[in-house]
C-alpha cells in the first residue's frame, strides 16, 4: 500500500467525468488499497479516485469515529437509486484543505454498487453516511461541494478557535 498525493481544487482532473470499472484488475485492487490508506492517513471520511488522479468510478468512505475501529465501505461504479429528505450541515473535502461550507443534501439515500470483489451490493444510508455518499459520487462526475455550498467557505482553523 502507498499513500497517494491528493489533488486539490484548481486541478483540472477534479472537474472530469470518471469511467466505469469493467474488470477487477491488480491495478484497481492496488488503487483501492492506496485510497484507503490515503483517506485514513489524511483523516478523511471519504475519498474518490479522481482525488488521487485516477478517473475511475471508485470511492471509499469511512464514517467511523476516531476512537472506533475503521469500518470502510468500498464502492465501485456506485449509483444512487433513491433519495429523500434534507439535511443542511458543514461539509469539507480533502481536495479543499482547511475549508468547510454549508451544504444541503438528502437525509436518506439508497445506492447500488460493486464491492471490492465486484459483487453487487445495495446500501441504505442516513445522516453523515448519506452526505458522504452524495459528496463522493459527485466527485465521479467532476463536481466539488463548493459548487453547492451556501454562502462563503469558512476556515476550519477559525472554527476550532471559536
Ligand atoms: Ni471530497
Amino acid at each position: 500500500m502507498a499513500i497517494r498525493i491528493i489533488r486539490e481544487i484548481g486541478d483540472e482532473i477534479l472537474t472530469k467525468q470518471s469511467r466505469e470499472v469493467t474488470e477487477l484488475t491488480d491495478r484497481v485492487s492496488q488503487l483501492i488499497d492506496d485510497m484507503l490508506e490515503t483517506m485514513h492517513d489524511a483523516g478523511g471520511v471519504g475519498l474518490a479516485a479522481p482525488q488521487v488522479g485516477v478517473l475511475k468510478r471508485v470511492v471509499v468512505i469511512d464514517v467511523s469515529g476516531e476512537d472506533e475501529e475503521p469500518n470502510p465501505i468500498i464502492m465501485i461504479n456506485p449509483r444512487i437509486t433513491a433519495s429523500s429528505g434534507e439535511q443542511t450541515g458543514d461539509e469539507g473535502c480533502l481536495s479543499v484543505p482547511g475549508k468547510v461550507g454549508t451544504v444541503t443534501r438528502p437525509d436518506f439515500v439508497k445506492a447500488v454498487y460493486l464491492d471490492r470483489d465486484m459483487k453487487p451490493c445495495e446500501i441504505e444510508a442516513t445522516e453523515l453516511l448519506a452526505r458522504a455518499i452524495c459528496h463522493e459520487l459527485d466527485h465521479l462526475d467532476g463536481h466539488l461541494y463548493v459548487e453547492k455550498a451556501e454562502g462563503d467557505l469558512r476556515d476550519t482553523r477559525t472554527e476550532e478557535e471559536e
